[in-house]
C-alpha cells in the first residue's frame, strides 16, 4: 500500500514531532501571547508502532524528527536506541532538524541509531546577533557540533531563516562561508505562523536574494529531487552549496510526499492545514489499532489541497505556532 492523495501525490515521507518544547525563543518563531505550548506528547511506544505501521504497511521510507526541539525530548535516549533498532530491522533513513544546541552530547546516539544527515539551524554566524535572535548564547557551541558531526561523516545542511530587519546583511558573508568552507546553506523564506510577527516587508524572496548573491558569485543550479522543497546552487571551483526554501514565493507543492505527526499525537496533512483536515491519532495509537491509524491518516490525506494560499492569506488564517506542527 502508498499513501495517496486525492491528486495521486504518493506520500512516504513522515515528518515525525518529538516534542513542541523548544529550548530556544526565536524571535521570528516563539508565540508571543498566542496559543500556550502544551508537552501533551506521544509515548514512545505510540511513535514506535506509528512507524512501524507507516513502514511496514504504507511504504514511508524517510522518517525526520522533528519538534518543536527533538533534542529536549525528556526520555529521547531510550526511545532513539528502540527507533535505530526500528531502522535497522525494516531499513528506513531517519533524518533529524535540530537547533544544534544540544546536538554536540547526542551525536553518539544519534549516530547509534542510524542518522545520517541532519538539518541545523543557524540564523546567525554573528554570536551577538545568534543570542539576540535565539535568546540563548549558544552559536560556538552549535557550529562546534556542526564541526563534531562532520567530522563523524554526517551530512548536515545549514537552516538560515532570512528577515529583511534581522539578519539580511549576514546573507552575503554566510553564503561564501558556506560556499568558502564546504557547508551547505538553505536560506529560508519567512512564513506566517501564530502570533510570529510576520509581516509581508519582513520577507525576503528568494529572487532578491539569488540576484544579490548571483553579484558576487557564479552560481550554477543543481538537479533537484522532485520531492526536494530546497533550490541548490553550487560555485565552479568551491566546495559549498547555498540552497533556498522560497515557500511563500515559488510553488512546490506538485511535488509534496510530506506526511506529519505533530507533538500532540495529530496528523496533518499539510504544513499549512486547515484546522479541520488535521486528525487526531492518538486513540488508534493508544488502542494500537493499525487499520483505524491508516484509516485516520488516509481520510486526512483525502483533505490535502493541490497549494496553500497567499502569504497574506495565511498571515490571517494560521494561528498555531510552528513549534506545535514540526516544521
Ligand atoms: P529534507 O528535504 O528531508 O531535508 O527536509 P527539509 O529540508 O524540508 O527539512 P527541514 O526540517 O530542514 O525544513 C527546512 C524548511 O523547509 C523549514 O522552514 C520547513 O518549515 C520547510 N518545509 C518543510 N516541509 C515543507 C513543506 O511541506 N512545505 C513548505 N512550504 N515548507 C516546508
Ligand atoms: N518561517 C520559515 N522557517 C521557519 N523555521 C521556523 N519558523 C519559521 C518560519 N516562520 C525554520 C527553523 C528551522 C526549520 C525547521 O524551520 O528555523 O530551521
Amino acid at each position: 500500500m502508498v499513501l495517496m492523495d486525492r491528486l495521486g501525490r504518493p506520500h512516504d515521507y513522515l515528518r515525525l514531532s518529538l516534542t513542541e518544547r523548544c529550548n530556544l525563543a526565536c524571535a521570528y518563531c516563539h508565540p508571543v501571547g498566542g496559543e500556550q505550548i502544551v508537552p501533551e506528547e506521544l509515548t514512545w511506544d505510540e511513535i514506535l508502532f506509528a512507524a512501524r505501521v507507516l513502514v511496514e504497511r504504507a511504504g514511508v521510507r524517510k522518517i525526520r524528527l522533528t519538534g518543536g526541539e527533538p533534542l529536549v525530548r525528556r526520555d529521547l535516549s531510550g526511545g532513539l536506541s528502540r527507533l535505530g533498532a526500528l531502522r535497522r530491522e525494516l531499513g528506513f533513513e531517519l533524518a533529524l532538524t535540530t537547533n544544534g544546541v544540544h546536538l554536540s552530547s547526542w551525536l553518539p546516539a544519534l549516530e547509534r541509531a542510524g542518522i545520517r544527515s541532519l538539518n541545523v539551524s543557524v540564523d546567525s554566524l554573528n554570536a551577538q546577533r545568534f543570542k539576540a535572535i535565539t535568546r540563548v548564547d549558544a552559536l560556538p557551541g552549535v557550529l562546534e557540533a556542526v564541526r563534531q558531526a562532520e567530522e563523524a561523516g554526517l551530512k548536515v545542511r545549514l537552516n538560515m531563516v532570512v528577515l529583511r530587519d534581522m539578519n539580511l546583511d549576514e546573507v552575503d558573508g554566510a553564503a561564501a562561508w558556506a560556499l568558502e568552507s564546504g557547508r551547505h546553506l538553505r536560506f529560508i523564506e519567512y512564513m506566517p505562523f501564530g502570533s510570529n510577527g510576520w509581516r509581508s516587508g519582513r520577507l525576503v524572496p528568494y529572487g532578491e536574494l539569488l540576484a544579490r548573491l548571483q553579484a558576487n558569485h557564479r552560481l550554477e543550479a543543481l538537479a533537484a529531487d522532485p520531492h526536494a522543497v530546497s533550490m541548490d546552487y553550487a560555485s565552479p571551483g568551491k566546495p559549498g552549496r547555498i540552497g533556498f526554501i522560497a515557500s511563500m514565493t515559488r510553488s512546490f507543492c506538485g511535488g509534496c510526499n510530506r506526511l506529519r505527526i505533530t507533538g500532540r499525537g495529530r496528523f496533518r496533512p499539510c504544513l499549512f492545514s486547515k484546522p479541520g483536515e488535521e486528525v487526531d491519532l492518538r486513540p488508534s495509537l493508544a488502542a494500537r489499532d493499525a487499520d483505524a491509524f491508516l484509516a485516520a491518516i488516509q481520510g486526512s490525506l483525502d483533505l490535502k489541497s493541490p497549494g496553500h494560499e497567499s502569504p497574506q492569506d495565511l498571515a490571517t488564517r494560521m494561528t498555531r505556532p510552528m513549534q506545535a506542527i514540526g516544521g
